[in-house]
């Protein structure tokens, strides 16, 4: 087990060990530790994205061959669908440890210096969030991806020396919501890059029975799926609303959960049959009765709602857009007939793509 504490090490947010899921968060550390309990840690208990665990499969085994580490590796898509949880697979499988960080925690050179120089021949570094990194600390990253080295200076004006420190030969793990904020130079050191897709209504329902198993909540078929069905292809969320529903069901009903105690559950949270919540519905609502259908940029969408852009950015839209229910133009977002069929909105007069509504 390795525990890099602050005192150490230097760094600000320090950490989680996958394979000793001690936690040391600043913000949610409850949830992070029922994230920990049930996180999957081989492949076969992985539900989903199983074309990009065929591929990881060949990869590791063909760098376990060579006795070589693992090529850098990116992996990009929504919050939420098991980015973590897939390094978190890979080191395992690889037979190493993880240190895991998050490029807000590298704010400073001796930040990313202290972690760099605390690994070992062979173990991931996952830095989730990673295209939030600040030049200079992508900088440093650079020869460490390329050459496995670290060019320090030392002293000031004229004696001023570079010292070139060698490390280990190890892998990084790059986890982004937003592929496209990378910058090229660093997108480019990444051997392998993958998009992790939204799950299906099936794997979600899997997702919630493992999950329900792992916590020894009762629920049956109709339970997981409509469960699973409003987790909008999510299994961060699916894991979170099992536990709201659970505690509903031991208050309203026995403790089973079953698809009626489910959808009431849901419709008593206001997440409606598409897995959209009020902050969802607000936006398009917004969007239909103030921009009247769009487009409208995001910031004036955010003011109004009195939301982050941020927020608006990577956890709502991503999905929206992925329902059919918003679309992104270059003059701003638009909501889709879909969406106004959705919110069962009819003959409100809004053009949209050219349609009178
Ligand atoms: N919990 C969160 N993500 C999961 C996944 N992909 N498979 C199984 N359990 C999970």
């Amino acid at each position: 087990m390795s525990i890099i504490t602050d005192e150490e090490n230097n760094f600000k947010k320090v950490d989680i060990n996958i394979k000793n899921p001690v936690v040391k968060s600043e913000t949610l550390e409850g949830d992070k530790t029922f994230e920990n309990t049930i996180r999957p840690k081989s492949f076969d208990a992985y539900i989903g994205q199983s074309a990009l665990k065929e591929t990881l499969k060949i990869t590791i085994a063909a760098a376990k061959k060579r006795e070589q580490p693992l090529d850098h590796l990116l992996f990009y898509g929504p919050p939420g669908l098991g980015k973590t949880t897939l390094a978190g697979v890979i080191a395992e499988q690889m037979g190493v440890e993880i240190k895991i960080t998050s490029a807000p925690a590298l704010e400073r050179p001796r930040d990313i210096i202290g972690i760099l120089m605390s690994l070992k021949g062979g173990e991931i570094l996952f830095i989730d969030e990673i295209h939030r990194l600040n030049k200079i600390a992508e900088e440093i990253l650079y020869p460490a991806m390329e050459d496995f080295y670290l060019d320090m200076t030392t002293g000031k004006g004229q004696s001023v020396k570079t010292l070139r420190l060698p490390l280990p030969k190890f892998t990084l793990i790059g986890a982004t919501t937003k592929a496209g904020a990378l910058s090229g130079p660093l997108r480019d050191r990444f051997g392998i890059i993958h998009r992790l897709e939204f799950y299906t209504e099936n794997e979600l329902a899997q997702v919630v029975k493992r999950t329900a198993g792992i916590l020894n909540f009762d629920i049956d078929e109709g339970g997981a799926h409509a469960i699973a069905r409003r987790s909008r292809g999510t299994p961060r969320i699916a894991n979170r609303l099992i536990k709201r529903v659970a505690d509903f069901a031991l208050v309203k009903a026995d403790g089973k959960i079953t698809k009626e105690i489910a959808n009431d559950a849901l419709d008593t949270l206001k997440i409606d049959n598409c897995g959209l919540d009020t902050t969802d519905r607000n936006l398009l609502m917004l969007i239909i009765e103030k921009y009247n259908g769009g487009p409208v940029g995001i910031e004036t969408l955010a003011a109004a709602l009195g939301e982050d852009v941020r927020t608006l950015e990577d956890v709502c839209e991503p999905y929206l857009l992925q329902a059919g229910l918003l679309q992104r133009t270059p003059r701003g977002r638009m909501v889709t007939p879909y969406a106004l069929e959705h919110l069962g909105i009819k003959g409100h007069n809004i053009s949209i793509q050219g349609n009178l509504f």
